[in-house]
């Protein structure tokens, strides 16, 4: 049984999102359908070389069976990936193809695909459609869905790309079944992100269900992800372009979060293990500067704990870690901000004073030191 999410953005088309065990079989017919293909019309699957060999052949298949022309391009597994060099190349390869205007590309893999390939459509002659099939559990909570694409530059990550709204999502969660356990966690921690900022409805069902997320059970998975894209797709209906105040919040523990990933050496630490320590950071500075329970700070560590994400054993110089936090392209002027949810389901974008900064950081590491 596959779940069907709407997502409808003020001056995009509509798009739809299905989330199920076993859909990479139908990818073609969707395809061929969201993106109005008349005729034989041609496909290309960008996807990685670890996602190649487990699932391109069935992704080519099912889009062969619906009467599409695929081509494939693989490129190497990682976040290097998402490189102009690597961009550049995906061009040539296209153009070498031959691909016309009416392709369109399915962007099978996790966040790294999905950002690389999306933005490849997005620019190849100025714009063809893209699919996402995220395999990734990050993929399906959140990259697949809203239209965010780029690459990243020696300046930092994600400084190049476009607005691309996917014409279809296929979210074929029987792909997760070949996920690394740390790449789990790394979604998860997105999962509690979506929760926290969502509602009590979504937070306090997650509590319920920790466990048999934890043990990947495949209801409690398929819903979690339904939840987030239903979270996801509002937030995007509100604020497309990150320029109402509103999209901000997906922004939720990343600002130490980064900054950790930044100073740790990126790769020590997974982006959902350096954006699990941020929500942890980002609630009890909410407790003094938002006003946040001391119970939500209780709750939301739980909920981190029981999905394999604790605290992290790791601290570093806190003027380093608000250097940096200060030089990513989130800060505005100089000042940091931050997400702080004042309770479940009720947060405030709020620029934070650098002593109050300090003082917290200072007790966040002397809490791992004592
Ligand atoms: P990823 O794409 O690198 O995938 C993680 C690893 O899992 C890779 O080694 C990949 O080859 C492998 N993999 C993927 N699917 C698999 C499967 N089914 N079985 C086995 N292995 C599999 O990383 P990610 O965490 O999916 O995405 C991270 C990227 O997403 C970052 O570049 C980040 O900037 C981006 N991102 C974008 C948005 C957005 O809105 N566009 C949101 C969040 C994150
Ligand atoms: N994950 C951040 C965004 O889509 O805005």
């Amino acid at each position: 049984m596959a779940t069907k999410v709407m997502v409808n953005i003020p001056g995009e088309n509509t798009y739809s999102v299905r989330i199920g065990a076993g859909l990479l079989a139908g990818l073609g017919a969707h395809v061929r359908d969201a993106c109005g293909i008349q005729g034989v019309g041609r496909a290309l699957v960008i996807t990685d070389s670890n996602v190649a060999p487990l699932y391109r052949a069935a992704a080519k298949a099912s889009l062969a069976e619906a009467g599409l022309r695929a081509s494939d391009i693989v490129v190497p597994a990682g976040e290097e990936s998402k490189s102009l060099e690597v961009l550049g190349e995906v061009w040539e390869a296209m153009a070498g193809l031959g691909l016309s205007r009416d392709c369109v590309v399915v962007a099978l893999g996790g966040g790294v695909v999905g950002d690389l390939a999306g933005f490849a459509a997005a620019a190849y002659m100025r714009g063809v459609d893209v699919v996402q099939v995220p395999t990734t559990l990050l993929a399906m909570v959140d990259s697949s869905v809203g239209g965010k694409t780029a690459v990243n530059l020696e300046a930092g990550k994600n400084l190049v790309g476009a607005f691309k709204q996917p014409a279809h999502v296929c979210a074929d969660t029987s792909t997760l079944d070949t996920l690394p356990e740390r790449e789990w966690r790394c979604g998860f921690a997105e999962v509690v992100k979506s929760a926290a900022i969502d509602s009590d409805d979504f937070f306090f069902w997650m509590a319920d269900h920790a466990e048999a997320l934890a043990a990947h059970d495949a209801d409690a998975v398929a819903e979690a992800i339904a939840r987030c894209v239903v979270f996801k797709a509002d937030v995007v209906a509100a604020d497309k372009t990150e320029s109402r105040g509103v999209r901000e919040c997906l922004n939720y523990g990343h600002t130490l979060g980064h900054a950790i990933e930044k100073l740790a050496g990126y790769g020590t630490f997974t982006h959902g293990e350096a954006v699990a320590e941020g929500m942890r950071f980002a609630a009890r500075l909410a407790q003094d500067a938002a006003g946040a329970s001391a119970e939500f700070v209780q709750a939301q560590d739980e909920l981190l704990d029981a999905l394999g994400l604790p605290a992290l054993d790791w601290t570093a110089d806190p003027a380093d870690l608000l250097d940096a936090m200060k030089r990513d392209k989130k800060a505005r002027g100089g000042h940091v901000r931050f997400v702080l949810p004042r309770d479940v389901g009720d947060w405030q974008l709020a620029e934070v004073p650098d002593e109050g900064i300090l003082a917290h950081l200072r007790a966040w590491a002397e809490a791992k030191q004592g």
